[in-house]
């Protein structure tokens, strides 16, 4: 029914999310009968290891089906603080939270007021930006160009200051890039930051996924902490997306207010979760599984890599991640643009993918595919897309 109730205006400058709206087009194609390959989704395909299913259950069994402590339980920060790259006080500077998307949501509410404006690269992972909005920031873009790895040059964020600027997010290894700077390239944004009184928003979700040289937080910077926010999960170092479990690690002043936004949207974290993110952070034979997925998307990596040697004049231009698990494929040369291409590899090649565009203007000519897929479908859906390039 029409009605001219009153509704928050900031929707309207914001889209559904596309990697979610392809992923449903997927799923009703196979629902109809139609054979796709999904390489869309960013949702690690192996299980979570049986160690902490176990003690999600064994935890709700002896009883924490309750609320729990909003903070975190202290022996869950504690952990957290033990992997971290520098000293963080587990008391005061740790909260716990519903995943990495509710950390970096209660770091914005932490210091966002209306009409600030926050620099994120483009392209970038759209929630980065949407949460922006949604708080009434303004999101001003900084290109990370292709032939700069994408990682925007220090020119290209001083370009985008603003008076009104209070903060800028980075993400790496990235979503969907895959790009991991360089410590020089950290040091120097970080002293940039600094230098013009900014927040360094981190989120460093895909630490753990590395194809060579592991990737440095910029927690390991302590003469920065007092202006950097560091977002984390468990989601894809562990196979845990569904369980919600993430951290934010930040000053004080930022946890006490990312406390106050957390208690009054989602009371805590469940404490069966808690237990078992603490289980998965700790027990050593966890690492090791979360190791051998890691050389699991490796060994996908370089098949991929391995497939494209075998099609000497593809059009299609493949660099090999430096980390998360995605290949942002370059197709420019193609004269269709990044949502055109997805719809054409869906329909006459069955694969599914995530539009370039889906990331901000900068991804235009390129399409992400995961790695985080069965080998066999990787293989599959590769050779297919470079088959349907070829005859474009
Ligand atoms: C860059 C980035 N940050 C955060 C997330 C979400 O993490 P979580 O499942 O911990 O909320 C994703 C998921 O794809 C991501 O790509």
């Amino acid at each position: 029914m029409a009605n001219n109730l009153p509704l928050n205006r900031q929707f309207a400058h914001i889209q559904q999310s596309p990697t979610v709206a392809v992923s449903d087009r997927m799923l009703a194609l196979k629902a109809a009968g139609r054979a796709v390959i999904s390489l869309t989704a960013g949702d690690p395909d192996f299980s979570t290891p049986d160690g902490v299913v176990a003690a999600g259950i064994n935890a709700m069994r002896s009883g924490l089906t309750h609320y729990g402590p909003s903070r975190g339980f202290p022996h869950l920060r504690a952990a957290i603080a033990d992997k971290l790259a520098a000293p963080y006080n587990p008391e005061s500077e740790i909260l716990v939270t519903h995943g990495g998307v509710h950390a970096y949501y209660t770091a914005l509410q932490s210091i966002l007021n209306p009409g600030d404006a926050v620099l994120i690269p483009d392209p970038s992972w759209g929630t980065h930006a949407n949460m922006v909005r949604l708080l009434r920031g303004t999101v001003v873009s900084v290109p990370a160009l292709p032939e700069e790895a994408f990682l925007p040059k220090l020119q290209a964020w001083q370009a985008a200051l603003t008076p009104e600027t209070r903060a800028l997010v980075i993400n790496y290894p990235a979503n969907p890039t895959g790009a991991i700077p360089p410590r020089d390239y950290l040091k120097a944004l970080l002293e940039f930051a600094a230098q013009h009184n900014l927040w360094v928003i981190s989120d460093e979700v895909y630490e753990n996924l590395y194809f060579n040289e592991k990737p440095l937080s910029v927690g390991a910077f302590p003469e920065h902490r007092n202006h950097v926010i560091l977002v984390n999960s468990l989601s894809k170092t562990y196979a845990m997306t569904g369980w919600r479990g993430g951290y934010l690690a930040a000053p004080n002043a930022i946890i006490e207010n990312a406390l106050k936004a957390s208690q009054n949207s989602i009371t805590c974290v469940a404490p069966f979760i808690q237990e078992a993110a603490a289980f998965a952070l700790t027990d050593p034979a966890v690492q090791t599984q979360a190791d051998a997925m890691r050389a699991g998307y490796a060994h996908r990596r370089a098949l991929v890599m391995r497939i494209f040697e075998e099609y000497e004049n593809s059009p299609v231009l493949v660099t090999p991640p430096q980390g998360a698990f995605y290949f942002f494929l370059d197709m420019r040369v193609l004269s269709m643009c990044a949502d055109e291409i997805c719809e054409q590899l869906l329909e006459q090649a069955g694969v599914g993918l995530v539009p370039g565009t889906a990331f901000g203007p900068g991804g235009e000519g390129f399409v992400r595919m995961t790695i985080a897929a069965s080998d066999e479908d990787v293989a599959t859906g590769f050779r297919a897309i470079l088959e349907w390039a070829s005859r474009q």
